[in-house]
């Protein structure tokens, strides 16, 4: 793994390290205080432009995603009107490759490398952290080419790690607006002032590739920024659960992806 991983300024195979505690330390106050942590460039960069090249040509077999969906992905809100501002429909397109296509990947590599989700367990002060075995859904990686994009949005998993393969010329970056509800307050008006455009504590995190981000979006609006120019933003999405062996139906496969393993 050191190979692929800076395990010199991560020393996330010796959690008994001091400085791994420290670094342990460091991520819980970026979690406290903006929601999220990234360890930057955790992978090495000739390590992820190689993988880059290997898995952007296979995005020509990709499923596209395409949806125009609210920040809530409902069809409605109970106790809000279909007109309200906060409801405004925004387009989310992306090209998905699953898991059983990358699995000759570094991607795969890191996302089964026991210390790496040890690590988040740690930081998240969760007892421990599995990762899925459903062959499609486990790792998604997923393109985002000019006139795509993520849009905004609540999520409704506790936290999303990521891992950054690569970044387009212009744009591809994390929009996200720390804390904007809690589970008593859903702020609609502060939904709507985000669309709008209109709220100044929407922060911008440019992420370099190689890095491995953990966010919490369950209350922290967010989105990824339109990229622009030839080269596409290029992500990896690991699904870790609290408990081992999760997979989904036939049908929900076929829900999200358009095939069944
Ligand atoms: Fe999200």
């Amino acid at each position: 793994m050191k190979d692929i991983l800076d395990l010199e300024r991560y020393p996330l195979d010796r959690p008994g390290d001091p400085a791994c505690a420290a670094l342990v330390e460091r991520c819980r106050q970026d979690l406290a205080e903006q929601g999220l942590f990234s360890l930057h460039r955790l992978v090495r960069p000739e390590a992820i432009e190689a993988c880059a090249q290997m898995l952007v040509p296979r995005f020509a077999q990709a499923h596209i995603h395409k949806r125009a969906h609210n920040v809530y992905f409902l069809k409605q809100v109970p106790g809000l009107p279909d007109d309200h501002p906060a409801l405004r429909m925004v387009e989310t397109q992306h090209q998905t490759l699953c898991a059983d296509l990358v699995t000759d990947s570094i991607v795969t590599r890191v996302y089964e490398w026991a210390p790496l989700q040890a690590f988040i367990a740690r930081v998240l002060d969760m007892p421990r952290l599995y990762p899925m075995e459903d062959p499609l859904a486990r790792i998604n990686v997923m393109g985002y080419r000019a006139g795509e994009g993520l849009n905004w949005h609540f999520d409704r998993s506790h936290f999303t790690t990521t891992l950054l393969i690569q970044s387009p010329e212009v744009g591809g970056e994390l929009e996200y607006r720390y804390n904007l509800r809690s589970a008593d307050e859903p702020n609609y008006e502060g939904v709507a002032r985000v669309l709008a455009g209109e709220d100044p504590q929407v922060r911008v995190l440019p992420l370099a590739p190689g890095t491995l981000n953990v966010f919490l979006g369950k209350n922290t609006l967010h989105r990824v920024s339109p990229p622009q120019g030839p080269r596409a933003r290029v992500v990896a999405i690991f699904s870790y659960y609290d408990r081992p062996s999760v997979r989904f139906s036939a049908e929900e496969q076929m829900g999200f992806y358009g095939r069944v393993a």
